[in-house]
């Protein structure tokens, strides 16, 4: 059985009644008409193709003056026919969505993406990896793909994926893990096959397929060398390119993660991130590919001892120096935050540090360090701060593109938490549009996924998700500090697991205070890579927004934020309330038994369950390590332990 998610049949009722006539032709208006035909056969709507012919109440068709752009649409029409033209097959499958999710009083005007591409990145492995499983913090069951180093083809999966996709707005994929071993790396010479028919059927709903590639992937193959500067490697990647869009003619292109956490990259040969990058530029650019090349380069192997060194400035310094020296065809692919998808941390200081370099913004989807799935945690909020630049410079402004890590698996509800569903759906329909308020997009994702619900649902979703990331985030690490996770898996509590190990993700606590000085003034000068005014803001504690406190700042037990509460108490009180919180979730939950298919929430309840004990947890682990180091009470006399 395959969820429907927020392409159920019921959802088709308004169009699918309707006298439909669609004019154009290629392979993506088949895509539309065959949409429709099927909602048409279900609600006794019909559709015509071609001009001429009785009038109709939908008419799409394609042409204009190309001011649509290649995705873009116009609505128009009146009471009695709604008109949507695009310049391009793309632009009429995403009108078609629109009115899906808008059928009872279709907005009218012109509409285009924000960016271009709107991508997701599957951390999918083809074998079974020995610690990672087959999806790399995957938290919804299997690969989609594949299966123990099988393909799996389930194309009907496949296509079900694709068509939920294309209805929230991403047009690329990446397929495989960016971390690519041994198996993987064939995807791009002799497994190319299973990339093809993966592809044909990405490609009918406007998506074009992208590969994560191993750097060293010519030395995989018996070459001595991956020198990217070397003319027998460049030889390689351009016959190799070759072979892949003799293939596979729409292929998106190559993602690389390299001298990132062990993968290989340019360093080995003394050659600069510029020089591979371009190097496999080069190889794409004739067939109109891109690759992304990731800005996640930082030494995992620092001394904690050394207070100097820090990871959220270690893609600023390396990748600023090469400002301009991309070619078109590269987009530098950037966490949003400093560090690694953190439920709060500041925007990359890098985004905003590369006017003439296009930068993509990558997001985190799959809920590694939100609650992996077992967590309600609405993302949605976190990513419009980011967009619209709620705490720091807007990024918004600097990305040319945005993507995400996939969130979703074999699981029935594709993304293990049922509620999870809201995420991928919400990434999608910012990167198209970033203004969107996540309020608005949670009403959209619910309409759609349960059509015809009673208003109360309605309010109890909103009630339950709308504030949910911010009570994660009260429940976990305090004030923007950051990890405080069981090292390896990352789920749950562990106040000082990574705080005396090699990965950069310190809290510096000691009996006095709490805090990583990122300040010029004392401290590693991470705040200073700011545009203004951003940096001023930052480096002051007192100016410094609430929420990145210890992020910037190393801050005594007794420092008093701008909300008027010390930092202690501001500890002891987000995380007696977080929990109170979780709790109240699943209240809420509790009294929706019948108002959601069974099986969903079922599942919603029993994760309520966990989320309320891992919620407890995290606040007497996080209280009781704050009272032992501090010693300071609760103002309130809460128990602590
Ligand atoms: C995180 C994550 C890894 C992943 C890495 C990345 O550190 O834990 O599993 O490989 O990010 O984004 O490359």
């Amino acid at each position: 059985m395959i969820d429907a998610a927020w392409l159920p049949a019921r959802a088709w009722r308004a169009i699918g009644s309707r006298r439909i006539r669609v004019t154009g032709h290629g392979l993506l208006v088949d895509t539309v008409v065959d949409e429709l035909r099927q909602a048409c056969a279900r609600f006794g709507g019909e559709v015509v193709r071609g001009t001429g012919g009785d009038p109709c109440d939908l008419e799409m068709s394609l042409g204009g003056d190309g001011s649509l752009g290649g995705e873009g649409y116009e609505l128009s029409g009146d009471e009695t026919c709604t008109v949507l033209r695009a310049g391009q097959p793309h632009g009429l499958l995403y009108g078609l969505f629109h009115l899906l999710r808008s059928d009872d009083s279709p907005a009218t005007g012109v509409f285009r993406p924000a960016v271009p591409r709107r991508m997701l990145d599957h951390w999918d492995n083809v074998d079974v990896h020995p610690v990672m499983g087959q999806v790399e913090r995957g938290y919804a069951g299997g690969s989609l793909f594949w299966r123990a180093g099988e393909p799996r083809r389930d194309l009907a999966r496949v296509t079900a994926y694709a068509r939920l996709l294309a209805a929230c707005g991403i047009n690329a994929v990446a397929l495989n893990n960016v971390n690519v071993h041994a198996t993987e790396a064939r995807l791009l010479t002799d497994r190319l096959g299973e990339v093809a028919e993966l592809a044909g059927v990405f490609r009918h709903y406007g998506i074009r397929t992208h590969l994560a590639v191993s750097f060293a992937a010519p030395v995989l193959h018996g070459m001595s060398t991956a020198d990217p500067l070397d003319r027998r490697v460049r030889a390689w990647w351009e016959s190799t390119t070759v072979d892949v869009y003799a293939t596979i003619p729409d292929f998106g292109g190559y993602l690389v993660k390299a001298d990132s956490e062990g993968q290989p990259g340019p360093f080995t040969y003394g050659r600069s991130h510029a020089d591979g990058a371009n190097m496999l530029a080069d190889a794409l650019a004739r067939h109109g590919g891109v690759v992304h090349w990731r800005a996640f380069v930082y030494n995992h192997r620092q001394d904690w001892r050394d207070r100097g060194v820090d990871r959220a400035r270690a893609a600023h310094d390396h990748f600023t120096p090469h400002d301009g020296t991309f070619r078109d065809n590269v987009v530098l692919q950037v966490k949003h935050g400093p560090l690694d998808f953190q439920a709060r941390e500041p925007v990359s200081p890098l985004i905003a540090a590369m006017p003439d370099t296009r930068i993509g913004v990558e997001f985190q989807v799959t809920q590694e360090y939100t609650g992996q799935q077992r967590h309600v945690c609405y993302l949605a909020p976190m990513w419009s701060e980011l967009l619209r630049g709620a705490h720091g410079p807007a990024v918004a402004d600097s990305a040319a593109e945005f993507v995400a890590v996939a969130n979703v698996g074999d699981d029935p509800f594709w993304t293990g938490h049922p509620l999870a569903q809201a995420n991928l759906y919400a990434f999608g329909r910012l990167a198209w549009e970033p203004g969107l308020d996540p309020a608005a997009l949670l009403d959209e994702w619910a309409g759609l996924t349960f059509p015809g619900a009673p208003r109360r649902l309605h309010d109890a979703l909103h009630a339950i998700m709308d504030d949910s990331w911010r009570t994660y985030e009260r429940y976990t690490a305090p004030l923007g500090v950051g990890f405080m996770v069981r090292p390896g898996h990352h789920y749950g509590p562990d106040v000082d697991g990574y705080e005396y190990t090699p990965w950069g993700t310190y809290h510096h606590a000691d009996r006095d205070g709490v805090g990583v000085d990122r300040t010029v003034a004392t401290g590693t000068g991470c705040a200073g890579l700011y545009p203004k005014p951003w940096a001023k803001i930052y480096e002051s504690p007192d100016e410094c927004p609430d929420e990145l406190a210890l992020f910037f700042h190393h801050l005594p037990y007794q420092h008093v934020l701008s909300s008027g509460v010390t930092v202690i108490q501001h500890i002891y009180d987000t995380h007696f309330a977080g929990a109170r919180e979780a709790a109240e979730m699943r209240e809420r939950w509790a009294g929706l038994a019948g108002t959601v298919p069974p099986a969903k929430y079922e599942r919603v309840r029993e994760l309520l369950d966990e989320q309320v004990r891992s919620a407890e947890e995290w606040r007497d682990q996080v209280n009781t390590y704050f009272f032992r180091k501090s010693g300071v009470p609760d103002a309130r006399g809460r128990r602590i332990y």
